[in-house]
């Protein structure tokens, strides 16, 4: 076995320095490796596709969050699809497709004792495409869904508002609300995206908050005010979002991408005071904690995508992993048109 990997070789990106608001080309360190065996209990991957998150600009700084940093020369953390090249792990055998937290690489070797943290497992590809499970059958996917399904509980009639809308986590969220019977209003940037998430998604209404007022579409489209309100985004948008709020209105923080770059202290919402007025409650969500449940998200929303009642629509970026420090600036400019994928081997 070890003569066959012995010519691979695997490309790396690691974290080089913490950045300073964007992240810059010398952030980012390439390195290369040979391909090893795996360990009695480890699997080796090969990588497919990458997913390009928000939250990787969070890991890339120092201090206490949800997970520990990316260490400074540490190969940067993704999560990914791979296919199974070599196992000694039960349960894993060559051929099989996996997702797990693969890293920024063409190759992972996941010893026995990284298993369960990597959250390797084995995905089937009759369910979904690979960059679905990227996206609705994935991490994304089980954001939306848990954060409003668990802390929004949403009711039939009631009014959801979305930022992100046409995102990852955005197109999930609001299709979700809609096979729920809410009324959907998407906010999103650029009306190619508010056409996509009315006339593809089946959203009631979307808002471009970079052509015109967030205040006025919310008046026009929400006539009988806000009842959930999933933030994406923070900042002004949520400001604005929380004058229009109804009475035990819930709020769902899953993030806040227009504060991530930020220099100086994030902005924290000046009308907070509605909550009291209007006894609502405001609740962040970290999808790890919802793993043990992923399972029956998955199995849903795979029998919606496979009924044509869900939609799902990825940007996957090619190049390989060279092309990851360009390619994850697109998030914080809003380049990118669905969930961004970067495609780093054919399937
Ligand atoms: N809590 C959790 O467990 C969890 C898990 C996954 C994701 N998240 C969070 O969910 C949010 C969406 O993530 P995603 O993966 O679905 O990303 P995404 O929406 O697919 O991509 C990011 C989008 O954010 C928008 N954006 C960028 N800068 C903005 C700004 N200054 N103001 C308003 N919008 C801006 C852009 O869309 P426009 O073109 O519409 O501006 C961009 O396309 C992020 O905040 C992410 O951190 C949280």
């Amino acid at each position: 076995m070890a003569s066959t990997l012995a010519h691979l070789v695997n490309h790396q990106v690691r974290l080089a320095a913490r950045p300073s608001g964007l992240p810059v080309a010398g952030d980012w360190q390439f390195t290369e490796e040979p391909v090893a065996e795996p360990a009695e209990g480890g699997v080796l991957v090969k990588t497919l596709a990458l997913s390009l998150d928000p939250a990787m600009r969070g890991w890339m700084n120092e201090g206490k969050s949800y997970i520990a940093p990316v260490g400074i020369g540490e190969v940067m953390r993704a999560g990914g699809v791979g296919v199974v090249v070599a196992s000694k792990a039960p349960g894993f055998a060559a051929g099989d497709h996996v997702s797990g937290t693969l890293g920024v690489q063409e190759y992972c070797l996941v010893p026995a004792e990284q298993l369960r943290r990597s959250g390797l497992a084995k995905i089937d590809l009759r369910l979904g495409t690979v960059t679905q499970w990227l996206n609705v059958l994935g991490m994304p996917g089980m954001t939306g869904y848990f954060g409003l399904m668990d802390v929004g509980q949403p009711k039939a009639g009631e009014t959801v508002v979305i930022s992100g809308a046409a995102g990852a986590v955005g197109q999930t969220v609001g299709q979700i609300a809609k096979l729920r019977g809410c009324r959907v209003v998407g906010i999103a940037g650029g009306q190619a995206k508010c056409d996509w998430v009315v006339q593809e998604l089946g959203f009631d209404a979307c808002i471009d908050y970079k052509g015109g007022s967030v205040k006025d579409g919310l008046k026009q489209h929400c006539p009988n005010g806000i009842d959930i309100y999933f933030d994406n985004v923070g900042g002004e948008i949520l400001d604005t979002v929380l004058t229009r709020i109804n009475r035990k209105a819930r709020i769902i923080i899953c993030g806040a991408i227009s504060q991530y770059n930020n220099t100086t202290p994030v902005q924290g919402p000046k009308n907070y005071l509605s909550l009291l007025v209007n006894r609502a409650r405001m609740e962040g969500i970290v999808v790890f904690d919802y793993a043990d449940r992923y399972h029956l998200a998955i199995a849903e929303m795979a029998g919606h995508l496979q009924a044509g009642r869900m939609k799902s629509k990825e940007d996957v970026v090619t190049g390989g992993v060279a092309a990851f420090p360009g390619t994850l600036g697109k998030l914080f400019t809003g380049e990118n048109f669905g969930k961004l994928v970067l495609q780093v081997a054919e399937a």
